[in-house]
């Protein structure tokens, strides 16, 4: 039976999350921490950085979140626990030091108080953000494709209704570096700062007349739904090696050149995603991960998508949050003795679909 309050924990990367969600959609509750500002200082995520940080900011958070729950009992945390329907924590994909404070957390708090606990895939989490805030009419129209794209993936994931449940099917993904990892990287190699997608972003509003760069768009017209865009960032590294040695590196040529990536990243995502779309003959496209909240694929998507509607969570749904987690917890998790969980950093999604 669905279980009508759940009190999620999301920590598999660099944010620390815990929200309370009522009938899969309602949030009651949400706080988020960032170690995204650390993160900055060497340039990247360092995984045990990010560990010691969730590590510091989870019971805070967790108590944030409780408070926003019940303020009337912020001296007695315990009885706002006794409201909780049930617990739900993101079990993979991540890096296993973040997991493993969610997960342990998690297990605890089922062990003390005695609630069930649903343990969740992240990626679900990603494309359940599209339920949250709705009311039934307003849900997705399925099957539906849904892109995740953030800086550890890029996922093609096809959404079905079968028997009145959800199904998801992994259609496709990337070979290397993911579509955040290459903003990122990019980024870095224009003396950006971290995380490179906004910084990129910035970069290329400033941009008025343009300069021809033409980066490649790597397997945009192959006929498959993989990615791969470890190749930009090497054609990125070449074209600024060779734009630094002709004495051509100039705010307005580094503007220019974020601009391309951009376009690029977001030509072959919007491209890939529509073509899954019309293969699987699906109704919608919806989004999630933090590239997503980048406004030129947005745009791109809007103006491209023909016949699909398009469902594109707000942008503090579109990172990574725990309301995701309850929301997929309620519509397709299932209870799991606390014994049995395991965090798992390499989790997928199955890999079912023939392309
Ligand atoms: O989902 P997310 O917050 O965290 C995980 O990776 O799990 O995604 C972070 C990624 C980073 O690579 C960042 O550069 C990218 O999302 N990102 C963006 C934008 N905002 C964040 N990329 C492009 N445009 C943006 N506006
Ligand atoms: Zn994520």
């Amino acid at each position: 039976m669905r279980k009508r309050i759940i009190l999620a924990i999301e920590t598999s990367c660099d944010e620390t999350a815990a929200a309370v969600i009522e009938n899969g959609t309602k949030i009651l509750a949400s706080a988020v921490a960032s170690s995204q500002e650390l993160h900055k200082k060497t340039g990247g995520i360092i995984p045990e950085t990010a560990a010691r940080e969730q590590l510091r900011c989870m019971i805070p958070i967790l108590r944030e979140t409780l408070i926003q729950f019940c303020p009337e009992n912020k001296n007695n945390l315990p009885k706002s626990l006794e409201k909780i329907d049930a617990l739900a924590v993101t079990y993979g994909p991540g890096l296993i030091g973040s997991l493993l404070i969610g997960v342990e957390t998690a297990k605890s708090l089922s062990y003390i108080t005695k609630k069930p606990l649903i343990a969740i895939n992240h990626l679900h989490g990603h494309i359940l953000a599209n339920w949250l805030e709705k009311k039934p009419h307003q849900f997705p129209s399925l099957p539906g494709v849904a892109l995740i794209a953030s800086g550890g993936h890029t996922e093609l994931v096809l959404t079905q209704k079968k028997d009145n449940q959800l199904v998801f099917q992994w259609l496709g993904g990337t070979r290397d570096d993911a579509a955040g990892e290459c903003f990122d990287k990019c980024a870095r190699v224009l003396d950006m700062s971290y995380p490179g997608g906004p910084a990129i972003a910035k970069a290329s509003e400033k941009v008025k007349d343009k300069e021809q760069f033409s980066l490649p768009r790597p397997m945009i017209h192959q006929k498959n739904l993989d990615f791969s865009f470890s190749g930009l960032k090497t054609a990125v590294v070449y074209k600024v090696r060779q734009l630094k040695k002709n004495k051509q590196w100039q705010q307005k040529t580094k503007n220019n050149l974020a601009w391309e990536i951009q376009e690029a990243i977001s030509d072959v995502l919007v491209e890939k995603t529509i073509w899954a779309a019309r293969k699987y003959q699906a109704k919608s496209i919806l989004l999630g991960g933090g590239v997503t909240a980048n406004q030129v694929l947005r745009e791109k998507l809007k103006e491209k998508r023909q016949q699909f509607d398009l469902f594109i969570p707000p942008i503090k749904l579109c990172v990574d949050n725990a309301a995701m987690i309850g929301a997929a917890a309620y519509f397709i998790g299932q209870t799991t003795p606390w014994q049995e969980i395991k965090a798992e950093p390499g989790l997928k999604i199955l890999h079912t679909a023939e392309v």
